[in-house]
């Protein structure tokens, strides 16, 4: 049976012939298509200094490098997100501390992550789950009521608004993902959003080795940087998909407003808010009834013909943060969340009858 995937990327012939001119061009790596990834994502972030990368996780690890994060630090953040959200942080030496979920938007609580915060406390990573973004107004106050800087894990809200204004045009660091599964893909990659142009030397040494090069031969190093560049080949997969943003936003939500329609409500999910106007739906996902185990579920659904993912379990339960001291029990929304959500079929390709398909599979798996 044609199983139908949770996502998929949308990639037109325009942007494969781009490709193909990229391969042929005789420069593959960081180059002209890069700088015009940057710029085309500069300005889509209110002309703020943009800076492409090899992947989010890059982008975020450069912008806590950015935002002084090290050892002896503490970064507060969602224990409910892709577990590159607290790896970053112990890379940059510094310790990551969980506070628990809106169990409504499925987001950090930023009440909770107030009380969990300690005169270490340098930075707070909130994360868009799903597209959906943290209450931007109620951060802002947060930070700067504590003095702490902001690196937003909006890996998955690319596209995605407060108050109409895009992510990425207002607020500290913004780090986006550009992965396969992203709204916007260019395979692997990712760019973080600078709040002052002055940063963007620093930003580029972090990027590449620490290297800074003048005149015909001159080389300096004078920090240690990664391997974290963009090649052109992807960067112009991105300025492909960059020119459709809105178009796969639209269908999205579109897709978004079915499922609200065509659900059954007498199966007993949690839905996602339904927020038509900020979330980018980077995905549609349902909280399981306690007694249905996901497992069960995403097996039947796969008889069924429909693909099911699990985004997140939380991750202060990975054995790796296990070791740092975190258990069963402290947040108790996250750990109920991230062992029932299931993440559902939505991608702009999907045909309107496909949502009716997966409702209907969704009555007879969980019946
Ligand atoms: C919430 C979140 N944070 C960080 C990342 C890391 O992005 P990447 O996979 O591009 O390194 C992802 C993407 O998978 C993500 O979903």
């Amino acid at each position: 049976m044609n199983v139908l995937p949770f996502t998929r990327p949308s990639i037109d012939e325009a942007t494969i012939a781009g490709v193909a001119e990229v391969l042929r061009s005789g420069w593959i790596t960081s180059g002209p298509q890069v700088k015009a990834f940057e710029a085309a994502l500069s300005k889509r972030c209110g002309g703020r200094a943009v800076r492409a990368f090899c992947s989010g996780t890059a982008a975020l690890e450069v912008g806590l490098r950015l935002a002084g994060v090290g050892p002896g630090h503490e970064v507060v953040t969602s224990p409910l997100s892709w577990v590159a959200t607290a790896n970053v942080v112990l890379e940059t030496g510094a310790r990551p501390v969980f506070a628990d979920v809106d169990p409504r938007t499925r987001n950090l609580d930023l009440a909770a992550a107030e009380a969990a915060m300690s005169p270490a406390t340098r930075a707070i990573i909130p994360v868009d789950l799903a597209g959906l973004p943290v209450d931007r107004d109620a951060l802002g106050a947060l930070a700067a009521r504590r003095g702490l800087r902001v690196v937003e894990d909006a890996a998955q809200s690319f596209g995605a608004s407060w108050k109409g204004r895009p992510l990425g045009a207002f607020g500290d660091l913004v780090a986006f993902s550009f992965h396969a599964n992203k709204n916007v893909t260019t395979g692997e990659g990712g760019a973080l959003v600078l709040p002052d142009p002055a940063l963007a030397p620093t930003c580029e040494k972090l990027r590449l080795q620490g290297v800074v090069r003048t005149g015909e031969d001159g080389m300096e190093v004078d920090l240690l940087g990664g391997k974290w560049n963009l090649t052109d080949i992807a960067a112009r997969i991105g300025l492909g998909q960059l020119a459709r943003l809105e178009e796969f936003t639209a269908r999205r939500r579109t897709l978004a407003r079915l499922y609200f329609a065509q659900w059954d409500r007498a199966l007993g999910c949690e839905l996602p808010p339904e927020d038509f106007e900020q979330s980018n739906w980077h995905m549609f996902q349902v909280v399981l009834p306690a007694d249905r185990p996901r497992a069960r579920f995403i097996a039947r659904m796969r008889e069924l013909g429909i693909a099911v993912g699990a985004h997140y379990p939380a991750m202060h339960l990975f054995a790796l943060y296990r070791h740092l001291g975190w258990r069963e029990g402290q947040f108790p929304h996250a750990e109920r969340i991230g062992r029932s959500i299931a993440t559902l079929p939505l991608f702009p390709a999907m045909a309107d009858a496909d949502v009716a398909r997966v409702c209907e599979a969704a009555r007879k798996a969980l019946a």
